[in-house]
């Protein structure tokens, strides 16, 4: 049976890819999608996501807006990474899909009640915002959900957007702290792995050349991030961060990684937004997260290819 799940996002070149690699699995089952503020404000991130959602030909999946800003803090935006758009490499057209009136934690909250117990696995690929308002708003759910398969923070590797901090945990480290807090099983894929999951030339040209229209748009949106990496790290290729959520949950023998504590600094002086990942256990603090840390990164491409070749 296919598994459940909402995704959580803010489109967001990675996240395109993320959502059509979902969008394009038998394994699962895509309830709804739903904006979050992150890389761009969330008036933009919702119109990307539905523009991915039909992208995809699949407009029977509901697209919600959630917060337009984080818990406790001004926004912070990452145009410098993802265009003014966030979803800068290709022009698509406004979206026929509508946006749902709902708002984004209320459906999170609704599905959650409504399918069985442990059977929905939220999927947040951007601030954690969404997520903690709805723990918040409704703390029966937190039992119900089976678990977070989330992309965010990073150790070994440090900072992307502060020398400590990881984008998607620093614009909302209280959101963070809470689900961390929440006692549900967490997977995360912090830069520490996901910067090992980097596009290659002749990956993004086997894109372009696929038949439909999702093989090029890949390839643009690729293109386009991978240039902020390049100058940045003097890496080639795209980091697909956000896919590596997805890509566990299809095939977790993919991934490695531990077991352990991680703590989310909210109060400090140049670390706020940190994930304080005890790699080598030494805290004594209990374990709430599958910190992953390494991957197989042909299999991944092998199965973005073949996933993403189905589309249309
Ligand atoms: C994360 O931040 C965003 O810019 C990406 O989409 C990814 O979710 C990486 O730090
Ligand atoms: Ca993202």
């Amino acid at each position: 049976m296919a598994q459940k799940i909402i995704i959580d996002t803010d489109p967001g070149q990675d996240d395109a890819v993320a959502i059509l690699l979902a969008l394009a699995s038998p394994e699962i089952e895509v309830l709804g999608v739903v904006a979050v503020a992150g890389n761009v404000p969330l008036a933009l991130t919702e119109v990307n996501a539905r523009k991915i959602v039909e992208l995809a030909g699949r407009t029977d999946v509901p697209v919600f807006a959630g917060c337009d800003r984080p818990l406790a803090r001004p926004l912070v935006t990452a145009e410098h990474v993802h265009g003014k758009t966030g979803l800068d490499g290709i022009d698509l057209p406004a979206p026929g899909l509508p946006l749902q009136a709902q708002h984004g934690v209320e459906f999170i909250i609704e599905a959650l009640r409504r399918e069985a117990a442990g059977s929905v696995t939220l999927v947040p690929i951007g601030p954690l915002t969404n997520i903690a308002e709805a723990f918040r708003r409704a703390p029966d759910i937190i039992g119900r959900v089976k678990r977070i398969v989330l992309m965010g923070g990073a150790y070994f590797e440090v900072g992307n957007i502060t020398p400590a901090a990881e984008f998607n945990i620093y614009v909302d480290p209280e959101a963070a702290s809470e689900v961390f807090a929440s006692g549900v099983p967490i997977v995360m894929m912090p830069l520490d792995v996901t910067h090992r999951a980097l596009t290659s030339r002749d990956w993004v040209e086997a894109m372009r050349a696929l038949p439909g229209r999702c093989g090029p748009a890949v390839a643009s949106w690729t293109d386009f991030f991978e240039r902020y990496d390049r100058e940045k790290y003097g890496s080639s290729g795209a980091p697909l961060h956000d896919p590596c959520t997805i890509a566990w949950l299809i095939r977790p023998e993919l991934f490695q990684g531990r077991e352990i504590n991680v703590e989310i600094e909210t109060e400090g002086r140049f670390t706020t937004g940190m994930t304080v990942a005890d790699w080598w256990r030494v805290s004594g603090r209990a374990p709430n997260a599958l910190f992953i840390r390494d991957l197989d990164r042909d299999g991944m491409f092998a199965l973005l290819t073949e996933r993403l070749a189905r589309l249309p």
